[in-house]
């Protein structure tokens, strides 16, 4: 256990008072709304597009039945309180992603489609096999605890535990200049990079590049 330091005046707890772990279905309510509560507010396309808080609940919702099945979702929880501080949502890339995504408002299109696009130049039509490459796909830190290199740790914990597991590559979109930096320190290398400003939906935010993919042999 670490010890309860001061930073500028406020006490803040250490990174040694977060535990990382594999995701539990009794974590599934924690996660959709810490990712709900981050994605809208802070994810640049998400922001462009304007998505709610409800929606993005909706979207993580969807995807949570695939996580549980695959086992690869990772957590960070604080210590005593058991508060979810971030989360990784992970796939196995040859996991289906759910048809009902058809059913969401029709605003996450564009994003669906700039990362797809993104996809495509990197497979090339051809797919992983289950078990080989595992999509680090959502990852999110509460505000409370942002900038104390959690997200760094998740997607580090996140890659060591599909290696043991015989996962050979991660993969990843970064969508935004701190994620992409993010993944950068992991020894992430970027392969396929779009732009925001090939579609105005994007306009407010082509300050952000574009998403990157980006992989690693792990
Ligand atoms: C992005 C996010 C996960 C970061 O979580 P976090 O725990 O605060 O991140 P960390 O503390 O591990 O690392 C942040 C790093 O980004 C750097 N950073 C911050 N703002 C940056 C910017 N605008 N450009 C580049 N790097 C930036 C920090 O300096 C730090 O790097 P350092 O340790 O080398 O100094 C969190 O802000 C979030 O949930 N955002 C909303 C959802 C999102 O955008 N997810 C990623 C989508 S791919």
């Amino acid at each position: 256990m670490g010890a309860l330091f001061a930073r500028n005046g406020n006490m803040t707890r250490n990174q040694q008072h977060i535990l990382y772990r594999v995701a539990a279905p009794a974590d599934s309510e924690a996660i959709v709304h810490l990712l709900a509560d981050v994605f809208p507010k802070h994810d640049p396309p998400a922001v462009a597009i304007g998505v709610t808080t409800p929606e993005f609940e909706e979207f993580v919702r969807l995807l949570l039945p695939q996580s549980e099945v695959d086992g690869l979702t990772l957590v960070a929880q604080q210590h005593g309180t058991g508060e979810l501080a971030g989360v990784m949502l992970s796939l196995d890339s040859a996991s289906p992603m759910p048809e009902a995504l058809d059913r969401l408002p029709p605003k996450f299109l564009p994003v669906f489609e700039i990362l797809g696009h993104l996809e495509d130049q990197y497979r090339k039509g051809s797919l992983p096999s289950p078990g080989e490459s595992v999509h680090l796909y959502l990852l999110g830190v509460s505000s409370r605890f942002a900038g104390q290199g959690i997200a760094q740790r998740l997607v580090a914990e996140s890659t060591a535990t599909a290696a043991r597991r015989g996962y050979r590559f991660a993969v990843t979109e970064a969508t935004n200049r701190t994620s992409q930096h993010i993944f950068r320190k992991n020894n992430f290398v970027e392969r396929v990079q779009g732009s925001y400003a090939l579609n105005p939906v994007f306009a407010s935010i082509v300050n952000h590049g574009g998403p990157i993919l980006m992989d690693k042999a792990i």
